[in-house]
């Protein structure tokens, strides 16, 4: 009994003293929701309160859009999970805090590998602190229902198809996939990465090259791209990504095309990887990785200002040793700071790690790393369109795309 009066004491006290930090981010599935405890527990022993504005939905189309609305009325939450080239509009609009007014940056050359530095640099500022590195180009196999039928992993897109369709002749979703607008631009990212190449996917989706963009290589991707459909559970239309890989917790699916947070998720539901699940590079992918980094800004405020020493406890325990580790073992991810100890983390992890050090990088642009969430909108929207309709055509496609971008960026 006095223990928990003591405990209940301490807690007030805890909860008096601590100072909140209204944060936006879009982390609500399972195995996300389990990292962002890691980072609020981590927070509160800094005596720093998260005050939670999750929006659900994912890849953060909708939290980007309430961002938005939240910044123009004037009331920013303190403190947002905003990525890759977002992180320059915001910047340009004179909405953030640079980082080295918050916090001491000068380790970051020799903590932080260079592609996160200038994933979060802004006209020689940082603006933003980098949390982890996701990569998207994953695919995961069922291992019951490979063991059950005896497939072999698919290397080339061959062997994909033809193990699809055993899939399916079995009885089970080839593809767990929900189909939604960003589901089927992720998918059609991991297999334009594999047909292209890494140069020619930067040329297309980096630097948005009409050429490349409307090449007979490109409408080649969409032709391939199409053929994934019928592989996919039509009565998945619309649903979120953690609800396809539930397919694949449930052995209801084989194979699901996703980034690696879908192995945060099974990770929280008690499953191992290369016992319940194996990961795999996307056919004709081997050293290609397209990366996902996740990072947070700080708003500027006119009003009630977020003090200094709260922003800086933010910012400093996002990139601590101890964090960088816990959290991405629970995100799927692998840590964005270098020399973290890894023993706990799985092959998966492993394997990430080895291919984001010695691999061809690709920024996703499926998940904003390669332009403004506006543009990324639109691409995702013309190619779900595209894959959803059986009439639509991929020569009209691709030049309807490339139009679309210049029409935008121009
Ligand atoms: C991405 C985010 C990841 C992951 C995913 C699914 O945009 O970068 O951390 O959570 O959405 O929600």
């Amino acid at each position: 009994m006095k223990c928990l009066t003591l405990l209940l004491a301490l807690l007030c006290i805890a909860n008096v003293y601590a100072s909140d930090i209204e944060v936006l981010h879009w982390w609500t599935a399972k195995g996300e929701t389990e990292a962002q405890a890691i980072l609020e527990k981590a927070l509160l022993e800094e005596n720093i309160k998260w005050n939670n504005f999750a929006i659900v939905g994912e890849g953060g189309e909708s939290a980007v859009r309430v961002l938005h609305m939240r910044a123009l009325s004037g009331n920013p939450p303190d403190v947002a999970q905003i990525k890759g080239p977002d992180i320059g509009e915001w910047t340009r609009i004179g909405m953030l805090e640079e980082i080295g007014q918050i916090t001491d940056t000068s380790l970051w050359p020799q903590i932080l590998p260079q592609i996160v530095r200038e994933t979060v640099t802004v006209d020689g500022k940082y603006m933003a602190v980098p949390i982890n590195i996701h990569r998207v180009n994953w695919l995961w196999l069922n291992k019951a229902i490979f063991d059950q039928l005896s497939l072999p992993v698919p290397t080339t897109w061959d062997s994909f198809f033809d193990i699809a369709d055993k899939i399916k002749a079995a009885g089970y979703i080839a593809i767990a996939h929900g189909g939604t607008d960003w589901q089927d631009a992720l998918l059609f990212e991991s297999m334009a990465l594999s047909l292209l190449g890494a140069e020619k996917y930067k040329q297309a989706f980096v630097e948005h090259d009409k050429a490349v963009l409307t090449s007979p290589e490109m409408i080649h991707v969409f032709e391939q791209f199409k053929r994934l459909h019928q592989y996919t559970d039509s009565s998945m239309r619309g649903k979120d990504w953690y609800q396809a890989s539930q397919l694949i917790s449930n052995n209801k699916a084989g194979m699901q095309f996703m980034g690696d947070w879908a192995k945060g998720m099974w990770n929280a539901q008690g499953k191992t990887a290369m016992v319940d699940y194996i990961c795999v590079d996307v056919p004709e992918s081997k050293g290609l990785f397209s990366y996902n980094i996740d990072s947070f800004v700080f708003f500027e405020k006119n009003g009630s200002k977020t003090p200094r020493e709260i922003q800086r406890g933010f910012a400093d325990t996002l990139l601590s040793e101890k964090f960088q580790a816990d959290f991405n073992l629970a995100k799927g991810s692998i840590p964005v700071r270098k020399g973290i100890n890894m023993v706990k983390f799985d092959q998966c992890s492993h394997k990430s790690f080895a291919d984001f050090n010695s691999g061809e990088l690709v920024p996703s642009f499926t998940q904003n790393l390669a332009s403004t969430s506006y543009l990324q909108n639109i691409m995702i929207k013309i190619i779900s369109n595209y894959f959803n309709n059986p009439a639509a055509d991929a020569t009209n496609t691709v030049n309807y795309l490339s139009l679309a971008i210049r029409a935008i960026k121009e």
